[in-house]
């Protein structure tokens, strides 16, 4: 597929388009060893070696970005109020970068970023059934008959129940000088409701105090990264949530 040279500068985060249309009318970049003619000269991105400034820029179609979201950036694009999840993301070339899925304001955890939109649908979509993992303290003693009810398929107040959950409970303990019992469970779904970690649990009377997700399908949160920080996903990785392994 062919591109014009302005696109493909643009694209790998060169410049703003006019600003790489400068760059190739000063004979900044080259294309084949050659000066290039113009903004509008077609370029093959896998075959032809463009330079700028005389340094390589391969081209990139998709990028891939785990970020550990922190609380307090909206799961957007844009936002008036809030940084954005695509605040946090410094060095990205792409422009068309966007969050697969949402985690609330308050919710922290992995969050994929991607311009990937075949992927983002395959793992988004109701049909596809992707399981989320994520780590939730609740107020309360979550039970083994919760774990039950979760695996049976709870009432959220919608059409149809949710989908059946695996429960784990992790820990059940009192809070340090308070009469109140904070659980630490670990909870897997396979849709993706708005608030749905925190209906379900308010559907059994508990309320969800903090909520990390820690995987989607394959794609498991790395524990080197901490709050706001990203890296690029590996090569297996994007293999693997492209392969569903
Ligand atoms: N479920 C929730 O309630 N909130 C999230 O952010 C994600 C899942």
């Amino acid at each position: 597929m062919q591109l014009r040279l302005d696109k493909y500068l643009a694209d790998m985060g060169v410049g703003t388009r006019s600003e790489v249309k400068q760059y190739i009318r000063k004979h900044q970049v080259t294309v084949n060893g050659a000066i290039a003619s113009g903004p509008d000269q077609k370029v093959e991105p896998c075959q032809d070696q463009i330079m700028f400034q005389g340094a390589a820029i391969l081209y990139e179609e998709f990028e891939y970005y785990m970020l550990y979201k922190p609380k307090g950036c909206v799961s957007a694009v844009t936002d008036a109020r809030y940084p954005t999840v695509l605040d946090c993301i410094k060095e990205k070339n792409r422009k068309d970068l966007f969050p697969v899925g949402r985690l609330d304001l308050d919710t922290e955890g992995l969050l994929l970023i991607t311009n990937d939109g075949p992927l983002a649908h395959n793992l988004l979509a109701p049909g596809k059934h992707v399981p989320k993992a994520y780590l939730a303290k609740v107020d309360g003693e979550v039970t083994e008959k919760d774990v039950t009810l979760f695996a049976k398929g709870i009432d959220i107040g919608e059409k149809h129940p949710a989908l059946p959950a695996k429960l784990k409970i992790l820990s059940c303990k009192a809070q340090p000088g308070q009469n109140d019992w904070i659980s630490e469970v670990e909870l897997t779904i396979t849709e993706g409701k708005f608030h749905q970690v925190k209906r379900m649990f308010e559907a059994v009377g508990r309320r969800v105090m903090y909520l990390k997700r820690l995987s989607m399908g394959s794609l498991q949160l790395d524990n080197a990264l901490q709050p706001g920080e990203y890296r690029a996903l590996t090569k297996e990785e994007i293999d693997s949530l492209k392969h569903r392994r």
